[in-house]
């Protein structure tokens, strides 16, 4: 698959079939997030797979139920908990780039899955302190992003982006 048609594929996926993902296709995934760029190349982020179902009621105890992904990740056969080291990243004009690096590996991550017909949802709106204890996550460790993988169980249209011309600007601001 070519990588626009990724990119034009992914969606958010928030219904799974329980068909189980195996370690070499995790390992694939994981191997992506590798590849991305960060700070100083320090590679600041931590992935923890998890497939057992004790664990999951940890990361699900996080989740509000008005979250629309929580029935996701109870589904899906693995959730993938992207960390990172706020220590192994660097603060510029008060950007804390830790975010950005970890965000990097983990689209990286969604658009590999996307590539392999496996669904993932990027997952923000949590309490990262109780899943981080439920998981025994070291307390130097921020969660950035959360996300179940498994074969996708819907097929969601597009949802709307702003046009190019709302968000992009040539040579003068607020000129197109
Ligand atoms: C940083 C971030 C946090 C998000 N948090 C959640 C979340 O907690 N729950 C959820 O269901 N979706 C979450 N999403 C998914 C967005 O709602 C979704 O990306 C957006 O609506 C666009 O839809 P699409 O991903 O299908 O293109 C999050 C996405 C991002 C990038």
């Amino acid at each position: 698959m070519e990588l626009l048609q990724a990119l034009q594929d992914r969606r958010s996926i928030r219904k799974y079939k329980d068909t189980p993902v195996g370690r070499e296709a995790v390992e694939h995934l994981l191997e992506a997030a590798r590849l991305a760029p960060s700070w100083k190349n320090q590679q600041c982020w931590r992935f923890l797979v998890v497939t057992d179902a004790a664990k999951r009621e940890k990361i699900l105890a996080g989740f509000g139920d008005d979250n629309p992904g929580k029935k996701g990740i109870a589904a899906a056969p693995v959730t993938i908990v992207v960390c990172a080291d706020p220590a192994e990243s660097g603060i510029e004009n008060g950007i804390h780039y830790y975010v950005a690096d970890t965000a990097m590996a983990l689209e990286h991550l969604c658009l590999a899955a996307t590539e392999m017909g496996l669904g993932t949802c990027w997952m923000g709106l949590f309490n990262e302190d109780l899943i981080r204890k439920g998981l025994g996550i070291p307390p130097t460790f921020r969660i950035v992003g959360i996300t179940p993988l498994g074969y996708p169980d819907q097929d969601p249209k597009p949802r709307p982006r702003k046009q190019l011309n709302e968000i992009a600007y040539f040579e003068k601001w607020g000129e197109n």
